[in-house]
């Protein structure tokens, strides 16, 4: 029987660290779900010791999802893994993930500590986490730029002292996949305790490597857990993608000889999932997800797929989860045809209210648009992921003129705090006007760092409009995603969206800090 490959999913931690991908705690859910559904052996919650929301979001993570290991990451210290504890206490199967900084330079510039004094620290939390939960991961952090002979006593110490994966994290995406590949297969080979524990790569992408490094670590190191993110999310240029790496093992199983858990026909949901909850949209040529990875625009191509598929197709687009846009309701379609696409969509809202208030919405737009595609309902249902108690800023109406020769003006009505605002602006164009409406209300002096729109589904004018706002304000970033078939007002909810998450401060500390 072939090795099994665990495939640990960080989208909610680490993905989550990139500028402006912070989620609420029922956007996480709803990811962890979806996570859940395409089988990833453990998914990384959050860190629960970096803020409250982060505390409950893990919590909530855990108390929900029982096929999946659900973990928390925790810095080497009492207080970090004691509230990952108690974050993890209600979960089927729970991990602590702690670590702490090994490379000669984080070591005296960032943690001003010597080398002595962070092997006796890795060894304390392992020791004090392992008395709390049976499951431990250890990542010596720029575990890769650090020196070989220390880092061996320190992973052979936390092996010792009941480390279960040990996880070697290319903190800056430095690594090159041999170098990285033979470094994993040095330690496992110097470490006389290796085989007491399953070892893990963590890569992220600066110099476009991640998933490159990640295979392998796996192939010539002999690793056997990937940590991932859904689309590549996370820091800088992101972490290694989960869809690549599985569909690499999948596709080259001759080579690689090693099964993965995973159910591939729910990676296109769950990489919609989380460009639509976090605004990052997917390149349209980012492998296995992107809208053109299945498509062939050449002749000499087309006419090979059709005659025989696998002249230039290596894997099948219905085996990672595209389908062509279905209609699948329209305005007269009930309330039970509702709720039984989203079950077969694997939407799980939690009350009958909530699925009433999607319903509502879903009626709202199968009045201004024909055919509702799977796509639309997702989007309808990730808007109904803004609590009531998120909602400070709330559009009611909006009013714009635009004309050949004129400046456009816009009128927007707002609730604020539960108070009606009527605004009115002009500018260079009607979502300018739009916006600058509502700013002259919020006075926020938020800078808008990032506009973008996107069809949510392709090929047609009559799509819904996607559009992800992304703001700037006292050193926080955030994103607002909206959706609606008239573009201005799919801008004006992203803009409101954005302000609301600005609104919710939620202080939290750095992983890496
Ligand atoms: O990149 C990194 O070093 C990390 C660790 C906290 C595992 O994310
Ligand atoms: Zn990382």
């Amino acid at each position: 029987m072939a090795d099994k490959l665990i495939i640990f999913d960080t989208t909610l931690r680490d993905g989550e660290q990139s500028p402006g991908a912070s989620m609420t705690r029922d956007e996480k859910l709803r990811i962890a779900r979806q996570l859940e559904r395409l089988r990833v052996d453990v998914i990384e919650a959050g860190f629960a010791a970096s803020s409250n929301g982060d505390f409950e979001a893990v919590k909530t993570i855990a108390d929900h999802i029982k096929e999946s290991t659900v973990c928390s990451l925790a810095r080497a210290n009492d207080r970090d893994i004691a509230r990952s504890a108690e974050a993890l206490a209600g979960a089927a199967r729970g991990r602590i993930h702690t670590f702490i900084a090994t490379s000669p330079l984080h070591m005296e510039k960032k943690l001003r500590m010597t080398p002595e004094q962070v092997l006796e620290q890795a060894k304390l939390a392992v020791r004090f986490a392992r008395n709390l939960c049976g499951d431990i991961e250890f990542s010596p952090e720029d575990g890769y730029r650090s020196e070989v002979d220390f880092l061996c006593r320190v992973l052979e110490a936390v092996i010792a002292e009941g480390a279960t994966t040990i996880n070697i994290p290319d903190t800056v995406g430095y690594a090159v996949p041999e170098l990285y590949g033979q470094f994993i297969h040095t330690l496992r080979e110097r470490i006389p305790n290796s085989d007491k524990a399953i070892w893990s790569v963590h890569c992220h992408n600066d110099l476009g490597m991640a998933v490159a490094n990640s295979l392998a670590g796996v192939k010539i190191g002999g690793a056997r857990q990937v940590e991932c993110t859904i689309n590549g999310l996370g820091e800088r240029a992101g972490n290694c993608s989960l869809e690549e790496v599985v569909m690499a093992v999948n596709t080259r199983r001759d080579y690689f000889g090693l099964d993965v858990g995973i159910d591939t026909s729910q990676i296109v949901p769950a990489s919609r999932m989380v460009s639509q909850t976090t605004g990052f949209v997917v390149q349209p040529n980012k492998a296995v997800v992107g809208a053109n990875a299945f498509a062939h625009a050449s002749g000499i191509h087309q006419d090979g797929v059709l005659k025989a598929r696998d002249t230039y197709e290596i894997m099948r687009a219905e085996d990672v989860g595209w389908s062509a846009n279905k209609i699948v309701l329209g305005k007269l379609s009930g309330r039970n045809a509702f709720k039984q696409r989203l079950q077969e969509l694997g939407v799980a809202l939690d009350s009958e209210a909530e699925i009433n208030a999607a319903f509502a919405r879903f009626k709202d737009l199968a009045d201004r648009k024909s055919e509702i595609f799977d796509e639309d309902i997702i989007a309808l249902v990730s808007d109904e992921s803004v609590t009531q108690e998120d909602e400070h800023f709330r559009l009611l109406s909006l009013a714009q003129r635009s004309e050949t020769g004129e400046r456009p003006h816009a009128r927007v009505v707002f609730t604020m705090g539960g108070h009606e605002q009527v605004a009115d602006s002009d500018g260079n164009g009607p979502v300018d006007a739009t916006l600058k409406a509502i700013e002259s209300r919020v006075e926020s002096g938020a800078e808008m760092v990032l506009y973008s729109v996107n069809a949510i589904t392709s090929g047609s004018t009559e799509s819904q409009g996607e559009v992800t706002v992304r703001l700037q304000h006292g050193g926080r970033v955030v994103n607002g995603v909206g959706n609606d078939p008239d573009i201005v007002v799919a801008s004006a909810k992203a803009y409101l969206a954005a302000l609301n998450k600005l609104h919710a401060k939620t202080e939290r500390v750095a992983a890496q800090g």
